[in-house]
């Protein structure tokens, strides 16, 4: 079953790697392309279009339809890391293994890069979502993209987050910050192979619930690694959390607590599916395995 899952898994990470090649070719102004393709390509675990493409394979049973929304959605997340490592932001000079966008072609084109991705995506969509899919389906994915990626979603995350530097914060401020600047990407994840697959609203709020709390135990982790890990296997520079005075769940609850409170998330994820019927091995695996992640 695993080799089965991992397949899978290795499968959705071929066909996206393929496809941001494809959508992405460079033109002019070269440079920009370029730095583009630049952090899109650099790799990454590809987790949030892998959501994308599960989520629709196991509500209709096929994720060809998904491909290019869960595409839009890893250049859109693409965008949030490359402004995320900014100097004025989290300041980072590495990032999936390679040094930063910025530190490769300097910040005005990193900025440009960013906002370039983040308005070609939703171009993506449009332009090469199956020609056949239902005007209303089309405009609903549209919606979550552009919702969860502006003001009242990840960017809202990412003021709060930068906003908190240094200073003591509530608890309910800690959640506001990651369940906005990460849960919202995994939101619009699964939320938009759902849409594309045509769940009922069932089901899409059962794999919104779902994302809610894998979304929150993917940041925790996160911050674990922040403490617990090396560049070499994070592919990002560790300790940054504290020397930038994050408040993050390590720095709140402690590694041990955080440890606790990332379980029984994961356990919470996974009974939502079951209490939904929602089999997907894929979905399993992936939430048993965000406590064992090393990148
Ligand atoms: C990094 O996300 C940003 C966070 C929300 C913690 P990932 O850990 O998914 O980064 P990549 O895409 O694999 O590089
Ligand atoms: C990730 O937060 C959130 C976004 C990039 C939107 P972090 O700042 O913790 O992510 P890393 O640790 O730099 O990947
Ligand atoms: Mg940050
Ligand atoms: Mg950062
Ligand atoms: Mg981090």
């Amino acid at each position: 079953m695993e080799q089965l899952v991992k397949q899978q898994l290795d499968d959705y990470k071929k066909l996206i790697e393929q496809k941001l090649d494809e959508y992405l070719p460079v033109q002019y102004p070269e440079k920009i392309w370029e730095s583009m393709r630049y952090s899109v390509l650099a790799g990454g675990k590809r987790l949030r279009p892998i959501l994308c493409l599960e989520a629709c394979r196991v509500i209709s049973g096929s994720y060809e339809n998904a491909i290019s929304a869960a595409c839009a959605i890893e250049m859109l997340h693409s965008q949030s890391l490359i402004h995320d490592d900014l100097p004025c932001m989290d300041n980072d000079d590495y990032r999936r293994g390679k040094l930063t966008n910025h530190k490769v072609f300097g910040e005005s084109t990193a900025v440009l890069a960013g906002d370039a991705l983040l308005s070609f995506a939703p171009q993506v969509i449009i332009q090469k979502t199956d020609k056949r899919t239902d005007p209303g389906i089309l405009l609903r994915v549209l919606e979550e993209f552009v919702v969860n990626a502006g003001a009242e979603k990840l960017i809202a995350g990412q003021v709060v987050d930068i906003d908190s530097e240094g200073k003591q914060i509530d608890k309910d401020t800690l959640n506001y910050i990651h369940e906005n600047k990460t849960g919202a990407l995994f939101k619009l994840s699964l939320r938009t192979g759902a849409i594309l697959g045509g769940a009922d609203e069932q089901k899409l709020e059962a794999l919104t619930q779902y994302a809610e709390k894998l979304g929150l135990a993917f940041q925790i982790m996160d911050d674990i690694l922040d403490v617990t890990s090396t560049l070499e296997e994070l592919g990002k520079t560790p300790g940054k959390d504290v020397q930038e005075g994050k408040v993050t769940y390590v720095s709140f609850y402690g590694v041990e607590e955080s440890k606790k409170q990332l379980s029984s998330l994961c356990k919470e994820a996974c009974d939502i599916l079951e209490k939904s019927d929602i089999k997907s091995a894929v979905l399993s695996y992936i939430t048993n395995s965000i406590k064992e992640r090393v990148n």
